[in-house]
C-alpha cells in the first residue's frame, strides 16, 4: 500500500493554557490535494506549521517519506522538500519580486565573485524569475524590479505561492492561499494546484472555500477542536456533510471515512 509522504500522530501543542492541537493525526498521500477545513481555531494553522518547521509539537510524532523528523526551522522542513505559504505572508516587503522569489537561497555569481565575496547574481535571479511566474502563469508583472510593498495583496500572495512551486519542494502548504485574490487570481491559483499536482507534488490547502475545496481536493481533512475530526472525499460527503462535521453535527464513522489514499495519477 502506498505510505503517506507527510504523516503525523498524536501531535499535541500548547499554547499557555490555551490547546491548539489536542492529540491530532495527520496524513498526506503522494501525488494527491490534500483540503484542510474547519471553523476558525480549530488548529489549521498550528497543524501545518508544525510540517512547516515553525511550530515545534510538545508532544506526538511527525514522518516525512517514512523517515521520522523534528523540524527546528522552516529551513529544514524545506530542506526535506516541505515548501510552506503561511496566512501571514513571510515576504519581505521592501525587496523586489526576484529578492523575494530568492530569499534565503540567493545564487551567486559565479567563480571567485561569489565564492569569496558572495556577490548575487542579481541578472541570473530577475531572468529566472520571471521566467518561474510566467511557466506558473499566475500573475501578470510588468517589471520583476518592481518591490513588493507596491503590489496588490492579491500579487504578493501570488508571489508566495510562486516562491512555493518554483524550488522544487515535493510537498507544498498552501494556508488560505485565496482569501485575498479577486476571482481570477483565485481560478488561477486553483489552475495552479492542479498543476503541481499532475507534476506529482503533493499539496495541502487550507481553505474556508467548500466550492473550491471540494473542486480542486481528492481528499478533505476535517479538523475540529485541535485534532482531526474526520477524512472524507467530495465524492463521499457533500458540503453540507463538510460543515456539519466541522460544527461537530455530524460524526462519521471510521468506516464510512477516506483515511487511505485515492486513487490519484502520479
Ligand atoms: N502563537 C499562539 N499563541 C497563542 N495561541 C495560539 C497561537 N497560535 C494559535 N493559537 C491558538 O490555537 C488555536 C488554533 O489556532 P490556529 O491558528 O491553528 O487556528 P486555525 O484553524 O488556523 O483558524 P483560522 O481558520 O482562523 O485560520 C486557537 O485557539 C488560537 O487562538
Ligand atoms: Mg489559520
Amino acid at each position: 500500500m502506498t505510505e503517506p509522504i507527510v504523516k503525523g500522530r498524536n501531535l499535541v501543542k500548547r499554547f499557555g493554557s490555551v490547546t491548539g492541537l489536542n492529540h491530532a493525526d495527520f496524513d498526506l498521500y503522494p501525488g494527491e490535494v490534500l483540503a484542510v477545513i474547519g471553523d476558525n481555531g480549530a488548529g489549521k494553522s498550528t497543524l501545518i506549521k508544525c510540517f512547516a518547521g515553525a511550530h515545534t509539537p510538545d508532544e506526538g510524532q511527525m514522518w516525512v517519506e517514512g523517515k521520522e523528523v523534528a523540524f527546528k526551522s522552516t529551513h529544514e522542513a524545506r530542506e526535506h522538500g516541505v515548501e510552506t505559504v503561511f496566512q501571514t505572508l513571510a515576504v519581505a516587503p521592501a525587496l523586489d519580486i526576484s529578492a523575494n522569489l530568492y530569499l534565503g537561497r540567493e545564487l551567486r555569481k559565479p567563480g571567485i565573485l561569489g565564492k569569496v565575496f558572495r556577490t548575487l547574481d542579481k541578472k541570473r535571479m530577475r531572468k529566472e524569475s520571471g521566467e518561474h511566474l510566467q511557466d506558473l502563469g499566475i500573475m501578470t508583472v510588468q517589471n520583476i524590479t518592481q518591490s513588493v510593498e507596491t503590489l496588490s495583496g492579491g500579487q504578493r500572495q501570488a508571489v508566495s505561492v510562486a516562491r512555493a512551486a518554483a524550488f522544487g519542494s515535493q510537498v507544498i502548504i498552501l494556508d488560505e492561499p485565496t482569501a485575498a485574490l479577486g476571482v481570477r487570481e483565485s481560478a488561477k491559483v486553483l489552475n495552479l494546484i492542479q498543476d503541481l499536482r499532475k507534476r506529482g507534488i503533493s499539496v495541502i490547502l487550507i481553505s474556508h472555500n467548500m466550492p473550491q475545496v471540494f473542486e480542486v481536493a481528492d481528499r478533505i481533512h476535517v479538523q475540529r477542536l485541535g485534532h482531526r475530526a474526520a477524512v472524507i472525499t467530495p465524492k463521499t460527503h457533500s458540503m453540507n456533510d463538510a460543515v456539519a462535521i466541522m460544527t461537530g453535527a455530524l460524526q462519521v464513522p471510521e468506516s464510512e471515512q477516506t483515511l487511505g489514499p485515492v486513487n490519484v495519477p502520479v
